[in-house]
């Protein structure tokens, strides 16, 4: 067969990643409100539609996947976790928090419908995406809704994002060692990736022992996700970026750069994305290609 030098070049994976982001855009799509009051409705659907890898997403239907999860909630566990990390995404940057004006390659919600309504905006996506975990036709089991709601919850609160993005804001002009840095990145960053992984398994029957290992492997991605993020705050432009480059060092955050340089930031994140590897090939999961494929695209993103 004689495939043209751009055929060839598309691999499986990205295939695959193509194919559910435009299944998650759809969903999406599909179940954000319309009409709510006083346009709060146009700001949420600005807020998450259009923009983003949906890598949280992505993790959730893969390790679906990989287990022989129920699909239908795994769509709906998937765009639950994209709406509260878009919510984290307009307060994070809000004046009161990282202040940037620039996200996904547009304007900050903010910026383009005022504080009041940026802040409305958040607060109504955290609580549809719970909305969405439970839906009334019992499509999603009672037994799985209730422990998907827990798993997001915790990871969404004071124990994770919410606690993590507390410890950033307290770090500012500060150093932090690697044992805090690292604590702090598993929070405000990891927790949600971690809980993509541990929905998508959620909606098997999976063992306790397989559970254990995907867990690692959700930590240890997470945490190279935030080096990797601290990295391109650095090396790439934010045309490339689709938010502003620089502002760590600008807002005088305390980051793996800042404490590693580059390449030792680099390493740390390629040595974690090795131990998630690992946990994966312990999980005693047949079907592994896609998630093996995420942790690379994870340690070798562009933006
Ligand atoms: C950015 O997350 C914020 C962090 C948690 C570091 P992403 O890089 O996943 O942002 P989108 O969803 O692709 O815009
Ligand atoms: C944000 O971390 C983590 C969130 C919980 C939103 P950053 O502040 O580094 O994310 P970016 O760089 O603005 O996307
Ligand atoms: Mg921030
Ligand atoms: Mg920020
Ligand atoms: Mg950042």
């Amino acid at each position: 067969m004689n495939l043209s030098p751009a055929s060839a070049a598309v691999s499986p994976f990205a295939l695959w990643r193509e194919t559910q982001q435009a299944v998650v855009e759809r969903a999406l799509q599909d179940w954000l409100p319309r009409q709510a009051p006083a346009g709060l409705g146009d700001a949420m659907r600005y807020a998450v539609l259009d923009g983003g890898k949906r890598l949280r997403p992505l993790l959730v239907l893969a390790t679906c996947e990989a287990v022989g999860g129920h699909t239908g909630s795994a769509l709906r566990a998937a765009c639950a976790v994209e709406l509260i990390h878009a919510y984290s995404l307009v307060h994070d940057d809000m004046p009161c928090m990282d202040n940037d004006v620039l996200r996904r390659g547009k304007p900050t919600v903010h910026v383009r419908f005022g504080e009041a309504q940026a802040l409305l905006a958040g607060d109504a996506l955290q609580a549809f995406a719970f909305e969405l975990l439970v839906p009334e036709d019992d499509s999603v089991q009672p037994a799985m809704a209730a422990r998907l709601c827990r798993l997001l919850a915790l990871a969404a609160g004071a124990g994770g994002m919410a606690g993590g993005q507390a410890i950033d804001l307290a770090s500012v002009g500060r150093t932090l060692d690697q044992p805090a840095l690292e604590a702090m990145h598993r929070q405000k960053t990891g927790a949600l990736l971690q809980a993509s992984v541990m929905m998508g398994a959620a909606t098997a029957q999976t063992t306790a022992a397989t559970d254990a290992r995907l867990a690692e492997y959700g930590a240890c991605l997470g945490l190279a996700f935030q080096v990797v993020d601290d990295i391109l705050d650095v090396t790439a432009d934010s045309a490339t970026l689709g938010k502003t480059a620089g502002k760590d060092a600008a807002s005088d955050k305390p980051t793996f750069v800042s404490l590693l340089g580059l390449g030792g930031a680099q390493a740390h994140a390629d040595r974690v994305l090795d131990q998630a590897h690992q946990a994966l090939r312990e999980s005693g999961i047949e079907r592994l290609e896609t998630l093996h494929a995420l942790a690379d695209w994870v340690g070798h993103r562009a933006s």
